[in-house]
């Protein structure tokens, strides 16, 4: 296994699931976990944004992401949420979910502004990208990828791409319960290392946490993490049930 930081990231992205109570629920059980051996598994929970202040006081140990913001920062935009009223609530936002840009059509250019704001505001981007079927089934997945990050990402400096989170997700394996195999996996880490190496160099470029998302839960965390340049998981389904989100953590820690 070949991990620069020697740490994992585990984030539970919760999607629109989760009532305010049993989102509560399970904040006051993660926190009263003990197995948290390694301060070097670092664990952020992403719940819908209308509970993030409901759970904000029952963080302790796992921190707070959220699943989106406006690309704009305030005006006559209904149903958009700021991230002006995010940035004291969230360390971290998810930006460029698949589901984002299939459901509500986000483009490179939005991505780009909301990119920006997280660089002007402080708050880490985790910015997730991946092909779909059809780009894998016809072998131009890895093009395809290093458009994505070209359109998006490559538009800042070394310092601030150097202060980014990338989850690879592919779309085929979102939700589909077919997670990408480990050889699929490091094609793509060690492909996207190698550009971040060239565009920025290798201390910064080493410094970046690859995450992987798609189908993942306790069975094939271990096969996944130990993957080179896997720098941990963002966790769909399987982060809803308590008891299966505790097993990854768990396995996590391990590792770490
Ligand atoms: P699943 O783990 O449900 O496939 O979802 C992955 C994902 O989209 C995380 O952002």
């Amino acid at each position: 296994m070949f991990n620069y930081f020697n740490m994992f990231y585990i984030i539970a992205n919760w999607k629109m699931n989760k009532t305010q109570d049993e989102a509560i629920d399970f904040f006051t059980k993660i926190n009263s976990l003990n197995c948290f051996k390694s301060s070097l598994c670092k664990i952020l929970i992403s719940p819908p944004i209308i509970h993030l202040s409901a759970v904000e006081q029952y963080i302790g140990k796992v921190g707070l992401v959220a699943q989106n913001i406006s690309c704009k920062e305030s005006g006559a935009y209904t149903g958009e949420t700021s991230i002006n009223m995010l940035s004291s609530k969230v360390s971290h936002i998810l930006i460029g979910h698949s589901e984002r840009r299939k459901y509500f059509h986000e483009t490179s250019l939005q991505l780009l502004e909301k990119l920006q704001l997280c660089i002007k505001k402080k708050i880490i981007p985790i910015f997730c990208f991946g092909e779909k079927l059809i780009h894998r089934d016809s072998n131009v997945f890895l093009s395809y990828i290093k458009d994505q990050l070209s359109e998006t990402i490559f538009s800042f400096d070394k310092h601030e791409i150097s202060n980014m989170i990338l989850a690879y997700e592919p779309v085929w394996a979102i939700g589909t319960g077919k997670n990408a195999n480990a050889a699929q996996i490091k094609e793509v880490h060690d492909f996207v290392r190698e550009i971040l190496i060239k565009k920025i160099g290798h201390s910064s470029a080493l410094k970046i946490p690859i995450l992987y998302g798609g189908s993942c839960n306790s069975n094939n965390a271990q096969t996944i993490l130990k993957v080179d340049n896997v720098n941990g998981l963002l966790v769909g389904g399987a982060s809803l049930d308590f008891d299966h989100f505790r097993k990854i953590i768990e396995i996590a820690d391990d590792l770490s």
